[in-house]
């Protein structure tokens, strides 16, 4: 799948957003290291701060299905041209490893980011003897 194609996937997930205090319906689409498809959309809570993003259902909807690797995440809202992730799903992508996470340009076209380019000096397993990559 492309990354148009990806967009397009992440896009129609939107569609099914629960966003009754925003209003701003997101979607996300990623591609697992099997190269399965997993998808997500926001799901948003009276108690806003229990709401989830689009990518955080997504990673769970791929992690919970056997994934432990992300080769390209898109992210899109039907409402605003153009959506970047916010810092905690940025954070979520570092654990999985996410190596494209792509998003709309103010055309509509593919924008391919590098997780080091949106979350440089990211916090990863201590245990594993460093604290970024
Ligand atoms: N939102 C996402 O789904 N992903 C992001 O990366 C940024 C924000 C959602 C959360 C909430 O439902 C709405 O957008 C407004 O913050």
């Amino acid at each position: 799948m492309n990354d148009t194609e990806l967009l397009a996937t992440a896009r129609a997930a939107a569609e099914h957003a629960y966003v009754p205090y925003s209003n701003l319906r997101v979607g996300a689409a990623l591609i697992g290291a099997s190269g399965a498809i997993y998808t997500g959309a926001n799901v948003e809570n009276a108690a806003y701060p229990s709401t989830l993003c689009a990518e955080a259902v997504a990673i769970g909807h791929a992690v919970a299905s056997g994934e432990r690797a992300i080769e390209s995440l898109a992210v899109v809202s039907l409402d605003l041209t153009a959506i970047f992730p916010c810092g905690q799903c940025r954070q979520r992508m570092s654990e999985f490893n996410v190596q494209r996470v792509i998003m709309e340009d103010p055309t509509g076209d593919p924008e391919c980011h590098s997780l080091e380019e949106l979350l440089p000096g990211r916090f990863t397993d201590w245990r594993r003897g460093s604290t970024s990559t």
